[in-house]
């Protein structure tokens, strides 16, 4: 549904929104509601809703709100076209090794349906309100800084979330928590292209996707379709990890190429991507995942934390550090 206001009104966009948005929802049959409300000075969307079949281009559509995050000079989002194949493995490691290398971090577990970063990260509180009591303060842990659905909800309540719903708590997170001054907030995508990953790319200017497979060729095709997501929402892509790459054997140190090797490069090649670094499947990954002490902060210079150091370090030199634009970064890159 499309709504155009008269002037002065800009007032009532978010109630009105709200209001139709739970009135169509609550009706029979209603899958999901997309409410697009427009006012004369602000032809785009100021709720983030869009219609389905409207190109999802946060710059065309001006999506973009520049009012959030004021202190976070890079976000990017960690993404994979199917779940299960790391990446909130590689989003969580990520994070602590930026943090280790010096850098302002946050975490913001994106994936409402599934949400892993409070078990890896090990935090099983209720987070606090800070003194206006309207915004929550994020842990901290590993010198990240954090925040989750899973700390707010009951478990798996989130699963029969509906589209807006979906998006009005991506809005919450990003805007009603205390993020602060950050060198870089890396977001952990749910699996696929949906709801999430449109708000995230309309709401947020994203400095870049990493998009996370596993060498199997299946997993290698869903990256093909998130990479293609990112393409026709405009957000650079920053490039390819290849995570459970290769089997190390705990007990020898042997590594096997159980899948083959070179898949995800070859990928990264064949889709103009940047190739960020393979990560083993070993199991002090899993071990330290579920005991909330990621690898990278367990072991840093353990093969294993270092994989993760090669790739945090991959991603922050594609980034610009003055949180520059994709072209300044384009320049910087190929030196024009
Ligand atoms: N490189 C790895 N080595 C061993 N186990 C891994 C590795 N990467 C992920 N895992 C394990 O696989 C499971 C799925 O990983 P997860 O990061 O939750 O995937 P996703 O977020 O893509 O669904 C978790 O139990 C995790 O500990
Ligand atoms: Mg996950």
């Amino acid at each position: 549904m499309r709504l155009q206001l008269g002037p002065g009104s800009e007032s009532v966009v978010e109630p009105l929104r709200d209001s139709i948005t739970a009135a169509l929802s609550a009706l029979d049959g209603v899958e999901s509601v997309s409410v697009s409300v427009t006012t004369p000075q602000a032809s785009a969307s100021s709720s983030g809703l869009r219609m389905a079949g409207q190109t999802p281009s946060a710059a065309a559509a001006g999506g973009a709100d520049p009012g959030l995050l004021p202190g976070v000079k890079h976000v990017i989002a960690v993404a994979s076209g199917k779940g299960g194949v790391g990446k909130s493995t590689v989003a969580v490691n990520l994070a602590v090794s930026l943090a280790r290398s010096g850098r302002r971090v946050g975490l913001l577990d994106a994936d409402i349906y599934g949400p892993s970063i409070p078990l890896m990260m090990g935090v099983d509180e209720r987070p606090r309100l800070d003194e206006s009591g309207n915004r929550l303060i994020p842990f901290e842990r590993h010198g990240v800084r954090m925040m989750s659905l899973g700390f707010l909800v009951e478990k798996d309540s989130a699963v029969i979330w509906r589209g807006p719903m979906v998006m009005k708590a991506l809005d919450q997170l990003l805007r009603d928590v205390v993020w602060g001054e950050l060198d870089v907030l890396v977001v952990d995508m749910p699996p696929g292209t949906g709801d999430a990953q449109l708000t995230m790319s309309q709401r947020v200017q994203l400095a870049g996707a990493v998009i996370v497979t596993t060498p199997q060729d299946v997993a290698l095709a869903d990256a093909v379709k998130g990479v293609a997501m990112f393409r026709k929402v405009d957000v650079p892509l920053l490039g390819l990890v290849e995570n459970m790459s290769y089997f190390a054997c705990p007990g020898c140190g042997e590594r096997s190429d159980i899948f083959g090797h070179g898949g995800g490069k070859d990928a990264a090649r064949r889709l103009g991507i940047p190739f960020l670094g393979e990560v083993p499947l070993h199991p002090a990954i899993r071990d330290s995942g579920d005991r909330g002490e990621p690898v990278a902060a367990a072991q840093p210079e353990g093969p294993q934390g270092q994989a993760f150091n090669r790739v945090a370090h991959e991603v922050w030199n594609s980034l610009d550090g003055d949180g520059g634009s994709v072209f300044d970064r384009f320049r910087k890159k190929f030196g024009r």
